[in-house]
């Protein structure tokens, strides 16, 4: 297990030193006596519980999300759709252009694991969150599976919010919320918390990644909230993916059809109608991906 050295307490920012419970169980402990379980590797900071009165709107959100990943193998079937294929490698190409020498870069939301793998063939070092345990371990087992080129790329997963982040301040490089703020559900005060949040574990200098899935009558959304801030926007990109999506609701009735999959997995044909797209500009867009940075 690769021990992230700057990880705390949510909230407190608290210290934290590893332990073990009664039942002889790894566990990470404040010096004030508060203990989070560490399961399979994986320190958990968050509570499931939907009666827990901690943060009620997050809380509720994370036993929803922790639900979808338990009765789904992957929720948003991203691996058996082009356009979420494509917005991955976007991604992942653009981290390394606007971050060339990172520490640590964090994957903020990292679901099953996708994006971070990729990420990990451009960075040395990659911590990945998300507020589902159940969508952490299987990132945790898909990175180990996934061949990177010989590099030996070290990853370490945490489930967590991304409102109440368990990183010390000035933690990382680079940070990524793909789908994304506005995917996780959350009200306008916590959305403008996770923005602060990514503030506060990013080093001065450092950027952020953000995409979402907005469509390009609400892209001011996501541009509002980022200006309001204290990052500085430096870059907006559009995927030019709505053909793509347009493509695929005609499919929708029968998605699970032989040929539905095929196409809806069909690469040159997604760059194809990315292609025609780009010739419309951002009208043409679902996703919006702004970068910011941290100023110095
Ligand atoms: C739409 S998926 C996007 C996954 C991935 N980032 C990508 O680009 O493909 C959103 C992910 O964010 C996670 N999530 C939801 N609320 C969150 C929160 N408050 N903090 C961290 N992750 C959250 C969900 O469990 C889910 O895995």
């Amino acid at each position: 297990m690769t021990t992230l050295p700057f990880l705390v307490e949510p909230g407190t920012l608290a210290s934290l030193h590893s332990a073990t419970d009664t039942s002889g169980a790894p566990v990470l402990r404040t010096a004030g006596g508060a203990s989070y379980s560490v399961v399979r590797d994986v320190p958990i900071f968050v509570n499931f519980d939907t009666e827990s009165d901690a943060e009620p709107d997050v809380q509720h959100r994370a036993a929803e999300f922790e639900q979808m990943y338990r009765s789904l193998k992957e929720p948003w079937k991203y691996s058996g759709r082009m356009a979420e294929v494509l917005r991955h490698e976007f991604v992942a190409t653009l981290a390394p252009e606007i971050c060339p020498e990172p520490s640590w870069v964090l994957d903020l939301g990292c679901s099953v694991g996708q994006l971070s793998a990729l990420l990990g063939k451009h960075f040395p070092r990659i911590a990945s969150l998300d507020v589902s345990a159940t969508a952490v371990w299987k990132a945790q087992e898909y990175c180990k599976t996934v061949a990177n080129d010989g590099k030996a790329t070290e990853f370490a997963f945490v489930v967590g919010s991304a409102t109440e982040l368990p990183f010390a301040a000035e933690s990382f490089s680079l940070v990524v919320a793909s789908d994304g703020l506005f995917g996780w559900e959350l009200s306008e005060s916590a959305q403008q918390q996770v923005v602060s949040e990514i503030v506060r574990v990013l080093k001065p200098g450092g950027a952020a990644i953000f995409t979402d899935y907005l469509g390009h009558k609400k892209f001011d959304r996501l541009l509002r909230l980022i200006d309001e801030s204290p990052l500085r926007r430096e870059r907006v990109e559009y995927l030019h993916d709505r053909l793509w999506y347009q493509m695929e609701s005609w499919f929708h009735l029968v998605q699970e059809s032989a040929v539905a999959k095929a196409i809806l997995r069909n690469r040159p044909l997604a760059l194809g109608l990315r292609r025609v797209a780009e010739l419309w500009g951002a009208g043409a867009s679902k996703h919006i991906c702004v970068v910011a940075r941290k100023q110095v």
